[in-house]
C-alpha cells in the first residue's frame, strides 16, 4: 500500500475506464495540467449519483483552470457506461450529455488502485461482503505531486464547490508566496506567507497592509491578489476571462 503524503509523486498506473484503457496516468494528465482523481463507493447509488452529476456540471469550470477530472469506483466499465445515463438524467435537461460525458470513470474492479491509494472505506461493506471505495479526492499538480487530499466516508457526500474553491487557492499559492484564509473566495484578500521577510514582502506586495494584533506581532499581512494573476489557465485565457 502506498501511503500518499502531500508532495509525493502519484504512482504512474494503468487502468480501465468507461471509455477504454489508460496506459499511463501521468501521460493522461499531460504536460502543464492539474488533475483531480476522486473515488466513490458504488455506481447506481444515490449520493454517488448526486456527486458525479455536480462534478459534471462544474467540469467546464475545472477545464478553464487547466484541471482534468477522473472518477473511480470498484465497479466495471460496463456498469459505469450504463450509470452515466442516470447521472446525466439527474442533471437539468441538456446540461450534461451522456454521450459526451465530461470525464472518465476508472473501473477498479480488482480494487488494486483503491487499496494502493488508500481509498477504501473498511466500514462500508457491500452485499458480497467487500469493503467499498471511500469518497477520496486527490488533487495532483503539473509536477505529478499530491497537492491536496480529502477523505470522506460513504455516508457523507462531498461539496464540489469547495473542491473548485481549493483548486483556486492551489493555483494562486503555487505562483505567489501567499496563503488563503478561512472561507476565502476569489476576489477576497489573501495573507502573505509568514516565511517571507518583511523587506521582500513589501517589494512583492506593495499594497500590503498589516493588521494590528493585541500581541503587537506583525504576522497578519494582507494583500489583494497580484494583478497579473489569472485563475484561468494560460492556454485558455483568450476564450475565458478570469472571474471578477
Ligand atoms: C450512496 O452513494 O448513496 C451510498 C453509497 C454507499 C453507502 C452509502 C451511500
Amino acid at each position: 500500500i502506498v501511503r500518499m503524503k502531500l508532495g509525493d509523486v502519484i504512482p504512474d498506473f494503468h487502468c480501465d475506464t468507461d471509455r477504454g484503457r489508460i496506459d499511463s496516468f501521468h501521460d493522461w494528465i499531460g504536460e502543464g495540467k492539474w488533475a483531480i482523481l476522486f473515488s466513490h463507493p458504488a455506481d447506481f447509488t444515490p449520493v454517488c449519483t448526486t456527486e458525479l452529476a455536480r462534478a459534471a456540471q462544474l467540469a467546464p469550470e475545472f477545464d478553464k483552470r487547466g484541471v482534468k477530472l477522473i472518477a473511480l469506483s470498484i465497479d466495471s466499465a460496463v456498469s459505469h457506461r450504463a450509470w452515466i445515463a442516470d447521472i446525466a438524467g439527474y442533471c437539468a435537461y441538456g446540461e450534461v450529455d451522456k454521450d459526451n460525458f465530461p470525464f472518465p470513470i476508472i473501473a477498479d474492479e480488482s480494487r488494486y488502485l483503491s487499496e494502493a491509494l488508500g481509498m477504501i472505506d473498511p466500514d462500508e461493506i457491500n452485499a458480497s461482503g467487500v469493503p467499498l471505495s471511500a469518497r477520496a479526492v486527490l488533487v495532483i499538480g503539473p509536477d505529478k505531486k499530491l497537492k491536496l487530499q480529502i477523505l470522506y466516508p460513504a455516508t457523507t457526500g462531498r461539496n464540489f464547490d469547495e473542491i473548485l474553491r481549493v483548486v483556486d487557492s492551489l493555483l494562486l499559492t503555487a505562483k505567489h508566496k501567499v496563503a488563503t484564509p478561512a472561507d476565502w473566495k476569489v476576489g477576497n484578500v489573501v495573507m502573505i506567507q509568514p516565511s517571507l521577510p518583511q523587506d521582500e514582502a513589501l517589494l512583492l506586495f506593495p499594497r500590503m497592509a498589516i493588521m494590528d494584533m493585541p500581541s503587537g506581532i506583525e504576522y497578519l499581512r494582507l494583500t489583494p491578489i497580484p494583478d497579473d494573476f489569472s485563475f484561468v489557465s494560460s492556454s485558455d485565457s483568450s476564450s475565458h476571462p478570469p472571474p471578477p
